[in-house]
């Protein structure tokens, strides 16, 4: 078994004894052994090698009997966090995978989220979505929801019940969808600025809004362009796509001819900006990352669904070098893997897709498994904009960790402590991440 320790504990002062596997700026990961953290208030307020244990008990005035010692095969890592994910797609992740991006919308998703207007449904299925994301360690997600201001609200509010700390979209749609699934303009902007406010009125410090233009096939300029300001008035983060499909691409070229490039639609209508996060950014050509530099916007690498509706193969080293904010992101059911562990391990064989075709005439260094993991949570937690908050173990940030146990008897992978052979301990988390459930709990 596999415990989790989810985000904002407020309970007892806590300290643990054992092995925390983090990342810093400076290094993708950092293995510490024989370490004690203190927790307290949900804060960390230490972290020191286990020989300082008395001396730091003492200084924070603690009793012995708050200390918890973990085995040689466990460890704490930093919660997951999903950068961009779908919540009412879950309903039918793992299926419809048939179709490519325009087609697979039209047929799947917007059927399904238009079922959405049904409270009592949506009820349900956030619940689902939300409990199974956290059973897969993902302590922090940036949800999309749907058009609909209520059931939107309501996932906010599971979330915030459940403990998930989450960014929350009502989806914004007014052109170029099914009847049953637009909105007009005007409705669309109201709607938003209501959620905005029913939103802050939960005055829960997981929870935030995010606004969320679907992608500018289904955003008229004008729409786009009003969420642009009310992101800047209320002072919120912005999440959307961009440049996942080639007929995509071209679609979004011919709806904006004025536009040289995808990223001048987001960038003309002030979408742009140093809190803006894009999934996927497959097809950008040096231009358009440049824009995201200069604006401080962010990239969601989305490698699951990149494979899973053959969108194409994000080159995520490029992106890496050229210094842009980057997390990874599941985009359940376009990727039909909930589990941030799942993305992971896609986005090292995407990597290793990049390299074999950069072969045999340009040399291309492939992710390792500590870059990867270092996207999917300090990553994740600066293109979020809350790496102050979470995202590794400094102190004074919360202690949202995942306790994970490798040598559960219903281990899918074994650990060798033999004469013969003998796993690091580097070795160890290595194999958790490759071959682990995916599942904590
Ligand atoms: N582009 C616009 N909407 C969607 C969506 O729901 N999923 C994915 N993967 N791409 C999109
Ligand atoms: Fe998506």
């Amino acid at each position: 078994m596999a415990e989790k320790i989810i985000s904002n504990d407020n309970g007892d002062t806590v300290v643990f004894c054992g092995t925390l596997v983090h990342s810093t700026n400076a290094s993708p990961m950092i293995i510490l052994q024989d370490q004690v953290i203190g927790v307290q208030k949900g804060k960390i307020i230490f972290v020191q090698p286990k020989e300082d244990l008395q001396r730091v008990l003492d200084q924070h005035g603690l009793p012995k009997g708050c200390v918890k010692c973990l085995t040689k095969y466990q460890f704490l890592m930093p919660g997951l966090i999903d950068t961009h994910i779908h919540a009412p797609q879950y309903v039918y992740t793992g299926t419809a995978l048939d179709l490519p991006l325009l087609d697979w919308l039209n047929r799947y998703t917007f059927p399904t989220e238009a079922k959405f207007s049904d409270l009592e449904f949506a009820t349900y299925a956030y619940n689902k979505v939300v409990r199974r994301t956290l059973r897969c360690g993902t302590t922090t997600a940036s949800y999309f929801a749907t058009i609909h201001k209520e059931s939107s609200l309501r996932l906010a509010e599971i979330a915030a019940d459940v403990g998930q700390r989450a960014f929350i979209g009502k989806v914004n749609a007014d052109q170029n969808s099914p009847p049953n699934y637009v909105e007009t303009l005007e409705q669309s902007l109201a709607d938003t600025e209501w959620f905005i406010e029913k939103m802050k009125d939960l005055k829960n410090p997981l929870i935030a809004p995010i606004i969320t233009p679907r992608f500018a096939i289904s955003c008229s300029r004008e729409l786009m362009t009003g969420l642009g300001e009310l992101a800047k008035k209320h002072n919120l983060r912005v999440q959307s796509h961009i440049s996942e499909n080639r007929d995509e691409v071209k679609t979004v070229l011919e709806l904006y001819p004025d536009c040289k490039n995808y990223t001048d639609v987001y960038d003309k209508c002030g979408l742009m900006t140093d809190k803006t996060l894009m999934a996927h950014c497959i097809y950008l050509d040096d231009e358009e990352i440049q824009t995201f530099k200069d604006r401080g916007s962010a990239m969601s690498h989305c490698a699951c669904s990149n494979f899973s509706l053959r969108s194409g193969v994000m080159d995520c080293r490029k992106m890496k070098e050229s210094g842009v904010k980057l997390g990874l992101g599941t985009d359940v059911s376009g990727g039909y893997n909930p589990s941030m562990f799942g993305a992971i391990r896609d986005t090292i064989t995407a990597s290793n897709v990049q390299s074999i075709q950069h072969q045999p005439d340009r040399p291309y260094k492939h992710l390792d498994f500590r870059e990867v993991f270092q996207l999917a949570t300090l990553g994740g937690s600066k293109v979020l904009g809350i790496d102050s908050i979470v995202g590794n173990f400094e102190v004074g940030k919360e202690f949202d960790a995942l306790l994970v146990t490798m040598d559960t008897e219903d281990s899918p992978f074994d650990i060798f402590q033999t004469d013969a052979y003998r796993d690091s301990l580097e070795d160890m988390i290595q194999k958790f991440l490759f071959l682990g459930k995916i599942i904590l709990n």
